[in-house]
């Protein structure tokens, strides 16, 4: 091993390029690719952990040697790398271990010279080559693991308007992607391919939520099982969201991905339990490419709720958010006249609406959303007895909304000669619910119903409440009428109240 240090060229180097510098002094072992030489003889620094995180340890190395079995990317060599302590400045080593860093995939800081003289002046007048022992004890690996490991890229040149059966497709190239990210960007410039990834990622027990969103169409599959879909062409902004329930372990991972026309994008998240923010697995982000807006991330006080007046996707144009303290939210609809949407945990993005005004539909930034119905939701009782009826005539009229001092809203409805009041707050004690309070003002010339809910099955169905999906409904100071697939209020002269519950 020894005798390929000779073959390295001493010229002399004026500006530090890191990249010409690598390819002069590492690449004959380690390749130009970072795959590691001779087909894999020699370790990779591609999606290896040994370069990144501290920068010691790869300074180290490369200034004293490295020897002995050493386990890079779950392979052992036992080879020999010779010292360049003496042949490299430090600025270059520098400008060399920068490279490394960034390049193939690989995201770690840059490493300046300074470092470099540090540990050079540390290490006195050893001349000792590093066995993996020793050098783990001073500077452990951090475990900065790829999102996705064993990731494989398969790519298809050829013009679809849909997903292909990728089993009958011959791919032009298929690449190892160190990065461990779903990223199409080396053929962002073309129109008209398809994409196919797979590899694993380990998640902990229990629920998952992923999100997945696309220009033009893409799948995402768990272990055999498709998740999410997005089977139109058609741009970015269609984010569909999924739970699933996985055990503690690897699971395989496919994304499938079909460009048409026009712009690419592709972004591919989970959000485990308890996790704040998602984490992605597409090089593109929430705040990437595709997207080119900040997240700037809603967030009601611990005693004010927070509005948003823009277009949510679930409801209707005329959608109005409000993010209750305690981490629950809903969509109230100025068309529907009622809460559209109920959701829990984080409340809403804005930074979409912010930067890129009027375009496009938010979705709900939190988890377990429920859509309670999607038509209007005042009748007249008579029309609605077996199934939830609207009449033409004498349509309901949004009148607005009032806050309260904790910026809780009322929202009024005219209809049939009086008005509804229909507000909503938060309570987090005995646990977090939303509590909707429904009074009539002035007398009503004929009786009007309120539709509860109609989209989802609602389940387990009694007078006082009923459940649908993670929600618990219960009514004080009146009862629920079920016709059809319709939970119905027939309203009173007397307020009602409605509390909402997380399971
Ligand atoms: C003559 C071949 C050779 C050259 C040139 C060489 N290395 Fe290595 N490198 C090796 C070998 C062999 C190992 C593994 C040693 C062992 O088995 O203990 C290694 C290990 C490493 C490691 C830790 C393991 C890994 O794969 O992540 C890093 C980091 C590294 N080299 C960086 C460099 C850098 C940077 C350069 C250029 C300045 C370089 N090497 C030049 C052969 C070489």
């Amino acid at each position: 091993m020894r005798l390929l240090l000779f073959l390295l060229p001493a010229l002399p180097i004026l500006a530090q390029d890191g990249g010409q510098l690598y390819t002069q002094y590492c690449s004959a072992c380690h390749a130009v690719d970072g795959k590691g030489a001779t087909g894999g003889q020699f370790p990779p620094l591609a999606g290896s952990e040994w370069p990144l995180g501290n920068p010691d340890r790869s300074i180290k190395i490369v200034l004293m040697g490295f020897n002995g079995p050493v386990e890079v990317n779950g392979k052992t060599y036992n080879l020999e790398m010779p010292p360049q302590g003496a042949a490299l400045k430090d600025d270059q080593i520098a400008a060399i271990l920068t490279h490394v860093r960034s390049s193939w995939g690989n995201k770690a800081s840059a490493v300046s010279a300074d470092q470099v003289k540090k540990v050079r002046a540390e290490l006195g007048d050893r001349n000792q080559p590093w066995k993996a022992e020793e050098l783990l004890k001073l500077h452990p690996l951090e475990n900065v693991k790829v999102p996705i490991e064993k990731l494989i890229s398969h790519f298809y040149k050829a013009s679809f308007s849909a997903l292909p059966d990728f089993s009958q497709l011959k791919p032009n190239a298929v690449e190892e992607e160190p990065s461990g990210l779903i990223d199409y960007s080396a053929y962002a410039n073309t129109d008209g391919f398809a994409m196919m990834w797979e590899g694993e990622i380990t998640t902990s027990e229990g629920s998952h939520e992923f999100s997945l969103d696309s220009d033009d169409c893409s799948r995402l599959i768990i272990d055999g099982k498709k998740v999410c879909e997005i089977t139109t062409t058609g741009p970015a902004g269609r984010t569909v969201k999924k739970s699933e329930t996985l055990s503690a372990g690897v699971h395989k991972i496919r994304v499938e991905y079909v460009e048409n026309v026009g712009q690419e994008a592709l972004k591919v998240g989970i959000k485990s339990k308890g996790d704040k923010k998602i984490k992605w697995l597409s090089k593109e982000t929430g705040s990437g490419r595709g997207k080119p807006w900040p997240e700037m991330m809603l967030t009601p006080t611990a005693d004010r709720t927070a509005i948003y007046r823009n277009f949510i996707e679930g409801t209707t144009p005329r959608g109005i958010g409000f993010g209750f303290p305690g981490g629950v939210n809903i969509a109230y609809s100025g068309d529907n006249l009622t809460a559209e949407l109920l959701w829990t945990g984080e409340f809403i993005d804005a930074g979409h609406h912010w930067t890129d005004r009027g375009t496009g539909n938010e979705p709900p930034a939190g988890e377990d959303v429920v859509r309670l119905s999607k038509q209007m939701s005042y009748a007249f009782t008579a029309d609605c007895a077996s199934a939830w009826t609207v009449s033409k005539d004498a349509p309901p009229r949004f009148r607005g909304y009032q806050l309260d001092a904790k910026g809780n809203p009322t929202f009024a409805v005219e209809i049939s000669g009086g008005r509804i009041l229909d507000s909503y707050t938060a309570a987090t004690s005995p646990g977090l619910s939303l509590v909707r309070k429904i009074k009539t003002a002035g007398k009503l010339t004929r009786p009007v119903s309120l539709l509860i809910q109609s989209e989802a099955e609602a389940k387990l169905q009694t007078p006082a409440g009923f459940e649908s999906g993670p929600l618990k409904v219960a009514v004080e100071g009146a009862t629920f009428r079920y016709a059809g697939n319709a939970v119905i209020l027939d309203l009173k002269d007397k307020e009602v109240l409605i509390r909402y519950t997380w399971n």
